[in-house]
């Protein structure tokens, strides 16, 4: 017996290290691993400049800076460095603001603090008591943890410190994201890929799963401080007392990582369930018959509720609102307003400053206008200017749905007179789900940068949310998760390069597509610079490959009805292969396209000039948009000199061409990754190409039936 035991004794200190060595990634830590630094210059300068960690003062913040903080140094620097309050001889990082820590006060900077707000930060080398020291200064703890965060990034990025000087605050104020998470724990049917909630709701408020403090830790890494944790279709259930409580407890481990819960309200609420026309959407947790918004026992029903709410949640933020969309209860089912809807919700929050997020996706009133490209600006227009001061109207980024490509939504720019927070989506429910690789930036740039001309040339989407156009009061941006509580967050390794995009624009917009991808790849997989260069090059064109083998030239929701992942045309009984609807594509035998120029639906006139202009021509339209706006022959001469079918059958084989080039570069970078996510990838990858090519086989077959062209053979 004791011979056995000491074999195996002898077994586990040989095997336990091979183990360790091996032990693979499974992606969970994010861009956060903080895996040694392998470049020895860069290492050399940053072990030089840390000798230890000062940190003054004490609160929840503090104390997750001063985790962070080490486990980041000790990770990138192979290091065990002290962390006190004391500033010793060597070279320190000295972390504080100035109310707490007198070595901040000693340095005198208050001028540039002045600039930072609650939430900015400097961080700057320097000398105190002629010690060489690194400082991150900030006005509060919460702008110390952001500056932290930063500090780490460009470590983990090899950027030199010497001489360091900069200063950062968020351009935009609320930076959300949007959880389509329902109560009973899944996801699937609310376009989640990436397995379950992340909200154990049955175990909340008892237990609380460690994953809610990583999920806030990563967040606040990228600068977003709000959460929106239940589904826009909501169930009017989070709203009793027994969920709040669970929230309750959310908000509590969130609040120290400057994260405030907001909640998704459904406008039925008062209702009692006995009154309730339609499952549980239609609401149904009050003793009311209404919930018409002039009436005066629906109006204190609400302040009441949101009393309570601030009884559970001090901090709350508010409610996100979807009405009178896709089946949702609305004002309007009282003949009322969107803003009577909005402006009751918002008198209940505003002595607590709370918000109103109502959404602007309202497309069901086929009454207002043919086309639903144009419903949320005939709907929302009229009505600027007569949103209480505490309303945001969230509007999704294109006019349509979160579509692989949008002209961006009309609505914007169109209301100087009320904020308007942009919504994009995260998850990639019209991008191939968790299984396409789809690096979302240059999507979320080309938007971004996309001008309005509302008040001439220079009126960027971007500077419109950010309030410089129209001087909102207000600025936000909200980007629907793609969460969920798989191993990896995210489902596919490559989806968490998304999430870290869309938390480092919503800080700051100005931010290239590039140099996220630059970090994510250096924090997250590998710093060879080889490495590092093919995966980039990977990631920029493969949301444009992405449109290519879906929806190519402006193409739109020719997707799969509901599921929003393969192609629409199905092959029928008789192996023919058909479409349900041809809403979207309109192809016929002289060509194909939606035509919203003035011939058409005229959706081209919601724009400002000259973009009105440009778009209503097909000559002058740009391309990426040609079947958006125009109804195109197929003998068109598109810009590269093949018509218009020609040159789609080039596009469709481009994209699924590129997709067997990324399976090329990443297979060569065996070395390089991790075995693990290699693996992942490249069976991810195998996936994308199979999908790409039923993609185009099944658009050019069905196409082809209206065009009688052949496919070229140079494809
Ligand atoms: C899309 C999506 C729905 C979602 C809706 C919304 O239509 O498919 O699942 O509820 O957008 O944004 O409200």
């Amino acid at each position: 017996m004791k011979y056995l035991l000491k074999n195996i004794l002898f077994v586990l200190c040989i095997v336990a290290p091979v183990c360790s060595i091996a032990s693979a990634d499974d992606g969970y830590d994010l861009w956060m691993s903080y895996r040694k630094l392998d470049d020895a210059t860069i290492l050399k300068e940053y072990q030089q400049a840390f000798s230890s960690i000062v940190i003054q003062g004490q609160s929840e913040t503090l104390g997750i800076i001063r985790e962070e903080v080490k486990k980041g140094l000790d990770g990138l620097l192979g290091a065990d460095l002290p962390v006190s309050n004391i500033l010793t001889v060597g070279s320190a990082l000295v972390i504080g603001t100035p109310r707490e820590s007198e070595l901040i006060q000693k340095l005198d900077l208050s001028d540039k603090l002045a600039t930072l707000g609650r939430e900015g930060f400097l961080i700057k080398s320097t000398k105190i008591n002629d010690v060489p020291a690194v400082v991150i200064a900030a006005n509060e703890d919460i702008g110390l943890l952001y500056g932290t965060f930063h500090l780490l990034r460009l470590m983990q990025t090899g950027q030199s410190l010497k001489d360091i000087d900069i200063c950062s605050r968020p351009r935009i104020q609320y930076r959300l994201l949007d959880h389509w998470d329902k109560l009973d724990g899944s996801i699937s049917d609310e376009r989640g890929y990436a397995g379950k909630s992340l909200w154990k709701w049955d175990e909340l408020p008892e237990t609380i799963d460690p994953r809610y403090k990583d999920y806030a830790r990563a967040n606040a890494s990228l600068g977003i401080n709000g959460t929106v944790i239940n589904s826009v279709n909501a169930n009017p259930d989070i709203l009793k007392a027994e969920y709040l409580k669970k929230v309750a407890k959310l908000a509590d481990v969130f609040r120290p990582y400057g994260i405030r819960v907001f909640l998704s309200a459904n406008f039925s609420s008062p209702i009692s369930a006995k009154f309730a026309h339609e499952s549980n959407r239609r609401g149904g947790i009050g003793n009311l018959k209404t919930s018409d918004p002039c009436d005066p026992e629906v109006r204190l029903w609400w302040k009441n509720k949101v009393k309570e709410i601030y009884q559970f949640i001090p901090d709350f933020g508010g409610f996100l609102v979807k009405a009178s969309s896709e089946g949702m209860p609305s004002p309007q089912e009282y003949n009322r307003t969107h803003a009577d809807g909005a402006n009751m919700l918002a008198e209940a929050l505003a002595p607590y400053g709370g918000i109103v997020m109502w959404r602007s996706f309202v497309y069901d009133d086929s009454k207002v206008d043919d086309d639903r490209a144009k419903r949320a600006y005939k709907e929302f227009v009229p009505f600027d200017g007569k949103f209480s001061s505490n309303v945001f109207i969230q509007s999704k980024n294109g006019p349509i749905d979160f579509q692989p490509r949008e002209p961006v939504n009309s609505l914007f720019g169109a209301m100087p007179r009320t904020p308007l927070m942009l919504e994009l989506q995260i998850a990639q429910e019209y991008l191939g789900h968790s299984k396409h690789l789809v690096f979302l930036a240059p999507m979320w740039k080309e938007y971004l940068e996309f001008d309005t001309y509302a008040k001439g040339r220079g009126s960027t989407l971007a500077s419109i949310i950010d309030g410089n156009t129209h001087n909102y009061q207000m600025t936000g941006i909200a980007g629907v998760a793609n969460t969920g509580d798989d191993r990896n967050w995210c489902g596919h390794l490559f989806a968490q390069a998304n999430w870290y995009a869309f938390g480092r624009l919503s800080w700051d917009h100005s931010l290239t597509a590039e140099q996220i991808a630059d970090e994510w790849i250096k924090a997250t997989l590998t710093s060879d610079a080889n490495a590092v260069n093919t995966i980039k090059s990977m990631m920029m064109g493969s949301w444009e490959a992405c449109i290519n083998y879906m929806t190519p030239l402006g193409l739109h929701h020719i997707m799969q009805e509901g599921f929003h992942y393969g192609p629409q045309p199905q092959l029928d009984k008789s192996g023919r292969i058909d479409w349900t609807s041809v809403y979207y594509h309109r192809a016929d035998a002289n060509g194909l396209g939606f035509d919203r120029s003035s011939t058409g639906s005229n959706a081209t006139s919601q724009y400002f000039s000259p973009l009105r202009e440009t778009f209503d021509d097909v000559n002058t339209c740009p391309e990426k948009y040609l079947l958006w706006f125009h109804h195109v022959p197929w003998d068109h001469k598109t810009e590269s000199g093949r018509t218009l079918w020609d040159e789609l059958c080039y596009r469709y084989y481009t994209g699924v061409d590129y997709v067997k080039e990324m399976e090329r570069k990443w297979a060569a970078l065996e070395k390089d990754i991790d075995p693990d996510i290699c693996l992942h990838v490249k069976e991810k990858l195998a996936t994308q190409e199979k999908d790409a090519a039923i993609w185009r086989d099944t658009c050019l077959g069905y196409f082809q039936k209206f065009s009688n062209r052949p496919v070229p053979a140079s494809n």
